[in-house]
């Protein structure tokens, strides 16, 4: 009997978003804020020289803003929704939906969609920026950090675990809670299944192939699946775009643990 196990890393081959699409960045980082609060938008895509000319969209309507950076001085009802930009090179973003609250308490984060593997930033923020002690941070109803003085919560590298709604209390006059934030992580590939063509008992001499089965599902320009397979500690077959691996004439030394791999250049999953 052969002990198969997986691990596989995805990669982006080169950069991980589309480049002639343009992006919205948040300054502060967060997707909600309060009432009188002040937040800038920027827009960052490809333009021609010279030419800084940018359209920004709210609910799909065009804004009279023509500047790379959208800026909210004093947040309200009004600048709440969908924003999307583009640049003299681009084309649409992808929208940033931005919510203007009146609350005592509010769990701001960096997005509310994101990639598996890309870092999401959250913050328990009160009312005027008042200090707040012992905070909780909750993912579906389940502490998952507390602190005494209020700091943020950093997960560096999200995976499909960190789905769900997440909502914070902390300590002022009184214990406040803060209305809950789903949060969507998107998979970009299933856990691979390492599979052998051949069905036990296997028999020495036989033709052996491994194959690394998962696949993207999500195409997004530049990334593409690689794999890499080992037996133990020993390296079969580097990096390559081939999820098949051939033990041409199997013998009693090949039986061992096997495992195979994706690697990748810059933010890399494990599986
Ligand atoms: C945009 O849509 C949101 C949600 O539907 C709404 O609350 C907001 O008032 C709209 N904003 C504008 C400027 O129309
Ligand atoms: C990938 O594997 C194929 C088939 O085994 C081989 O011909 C090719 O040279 C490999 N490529 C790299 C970059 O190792």
């Amino acid at each position: 009997m052969w002990l198969l196990t997986v691990l596989l890393l995805w990669v982006p081959v080169d950069g991980q978003v589309d480049p002639t699409k343009a992006g919205i960045t948040l300054q502060p980082p967060w997707v909600s804020v309060f009432q009188e609060e002040t937040v800038t938008l920027q827009c960052v895509g490809p333009r021609v020289p010279g030419n800084s000319a940018t359209l920004w969209f709210l609910n799909g309507t065009a804004t009279p803003t023509s500047t790379p950076s959208y800026s909210i001085a004093s947040a309200s009802d009004r600048d709440s929704g969908e924003y999307r930009c583009r640049t003299g090179l681009s084309v649409l973003s992808d929208p940033v939906q931005l919510e203007v609250r009146r609350d005592w308490l509010l769990l701001q984060v960096s997005s509310r969609v994101v990639m598996e593997g890309e870092p999401l930033a959250l913050r328990c923020h009160a009312w005027k920026n008042k200090q707040v002690y012992n905070v909780f941070y909750y993912q579906n109803g389940k502490v998952i950090k507390s602190f005494n003085r209020n700091s943020d919560l950093t997960i560096p590298k999200t995976n499909i675990n960190h789905n769900g709604i997440y909502h914070c209390s902390g300590m002022g006059r009184n214990r406040y809670t803060s209305a809950g934030v789903s949060v969507t992580v998107k998979e970009l590939f299933p856990a691979p299944v390492l599979k052998a063509s051949v069905t036990s008992p296997l028999l020495e001499g036989n033709l052996v192939t491994l194959s690394c089965e998962t696949k993207l599902l999500r195409q997004r320009p530049g990334l593409q699946l690689s794999f890499a397979f080992y037996m133990g500690s020993k390296t079969l077959q580097g990096r390559n775009t081939s999820s098949e691996y051939q033990i041409l004439a199997a013998r009693s030394e090949d039986s061992g643990l096997y495992w195979c791999e994706a690697p990748s250049k810059h933010n890399s999953v494990s599986k």
